[in-house]
């Protein structure tokens, strides 16, 4: 067992100074056992922990260190940022850049808007839905995350209730009555609410490649599907690519299944590792934005020039020839080796996985593209598994329900030889 000392020893005090002794929830292991490690460095594919215990990395910062740690133009991009200061509230060069390059290759969005984080951009994207369509009701889906967006922290509501019910104390039942939740992959629900609700629907969010629980792969018929429901009823299609933009296609799922949304928001990868969030449209759509336009949207830190400096670096580095392909390439290579372990063994066991993105699945199943399709129990041989990964040097999300990065420092060489540092927990566990 790894020694977790230090992790321990700073977690009580940061218990006293923080809710759970952390600043996002899914950080304090509540799903897993023991304290959550504090980390200390980062370089590649590598961290280490306060008690010196060095990791191979699969968080990657949750995603978006798609060059993994402390790269060196993002890090160089930075640094020179610096010696300018740090913010302005100003319009900088560097925002037009960052804008620029994303424009510049991005079929799907004409004008972008910079915030700070995934959650500010879905609550913008939200309000200029509404404020286009001067309709107030959202359609989101039961195992996609937008942030913590009041109207989206809404759960299904029971039995033949339509409208939602807040899945977070202090959002009120008010706000959650202007959200309807439907399962994935099922068409007939989308119709029939439309046909009801169709008059007051201002946009269908989605994250196309939903991968907040689980990653509940859907099929590309049925984005077509919605892409068409939305245009024949004047409803927006709000694709959130927090995740997915800039990490299976520059352009995102957008781009990989050749689907334009209205609107669509990204994070994450877009700030190399600093705090930014987006949202883009079409010229129309944007006008709408303030000060052109009356829909409100505004940020002291937006366009903060040392992260998009280190947005312009990470971006800049994504946009190589043949960088998504090496992605997906070297993270086949990887779920490939240890699947067909697994399958040679018969050991209950999958990577599911697309782009450069993998989810751990336990038990014999189907295709999983819902959120009650994930059967609750394997999240027991989750956290069994979990501890095994981290005494063999392997760090990963702490639930069952988060994904797995790979990032242009996870070399097939490295992940060569953590394939068999895996299937050599998954003897462990399955023996
Ligand atoms: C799809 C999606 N949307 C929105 C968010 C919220 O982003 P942030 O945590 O930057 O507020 C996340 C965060 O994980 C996300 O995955």
């Amino acid at each position: 067992m790894i020694s977790r000392n230090k992790s321990e020893q700073l977690f009580e005090k940061a218990k006293k100074l923080f809710p759970g002794g952390v600043n996002s929830p899914v950080r304090a292991f509540k799903s897993v056992d023991g304290a959550p490690l504090f980390i200390s460095k980062g370089d590649g594919c590598h961290i280490w922990d306060e008690d010196g215990n060095k990791f191979v990395d699969f968080c990657c910062s949750w995603g978006p260190l798609i060059l993994g740690h402390n790269a060196t133009p993002v890090r160089e991009s930075i640094t020179e940022a610096l010696q300018n200061g740090t913010s302005f509230g100003a319009p900088t060069v560097l925002e037009n850049e960052l804008g620029q390059l994303i424009i510049d290759n991005n079929p799907f969005v004409d004008k972008i808007r910079f915030v700070s984080s995934g959650t500010e951009a879905v609550m913008s994207g939200i309000r200029l839905a509404r404020g286009y369509t001067n309709k107030n009701k959202v359609i989101k889906f039961e195992g996609c995350y937008h942030g913590h967006v009041d109207s989206m922290l809404v759960k299904a509501g029971s039995g033949l209730v339509t409208f939602g019910t807040s899945s977070s104390a202090g959002v009120p039942e008010s706000f959650s009555q202007e959200t309807i939740v439907l399962p994935l992959n099922d068409e007939a629900a989308v119709l029939d609410c439309i046909a009801e609700h169709g008059h007051d629907i201002a946009c269908i969010i989605i994250e196309p490649i939903p991968a907040n629980n689980g990653l509940l792969l859907q099929k590309k018929t049925y984005l077509e599907f919605l892409r068409k429901v939305c245009t024949e009823n004047n409803i927006l299609l709000f694709f959130d690519e927090v995740i997915s933009g800039f990490r299976v296609a520059f352009a995102g799922a957008a781009e990989m299944y050749g689907i334009k949304p209205d609107i669509v928001t990204y994070g994450k990868i877009i700030g190399g590792g600093l705090p930014v969030g987006a949202y883009g449209a079409s010229d129309e759509l944007m006008a709408c934005i303030s000060p052109m336009g009356d829909v409100y949207q505004a940020g002291t830190l937006s366009g903060n020039p040392v992260a998009m400096s280190a947005g312009i670096a990470q971006i800049s580095a994504c946009l190589e020839d043949g960088f998504y392909a090496d992605q997906e390439a070297r993270t086949q290579f990887f779920v490939d080796r240890i699947n067909t372990y697994a399958n040679e063994k018969g050991y209950a066991f999958e990577m599911v996985t697309i782009g450069s993105i993998f989810w751990l699945t336990f038990g014999e199943h189907d295709a999983i593209r819902k959120a009650d399709e994930i059967n609750a129990d394997s999240m027991v041989d989750f956290k069994r598994m979990y501890a095994e990964l981290l005494d063999s040097g392997i760090y990963i999300g702490p639930s069952g329900y988060e994904v797995g990065f790979i990032s242009k420092a996870h070399t097939t060489e490295v992940l060569a030889e953590v394939s068999d540092r895996f299937c050599a927990v998954l003897d462990r566990l399955f023996q």
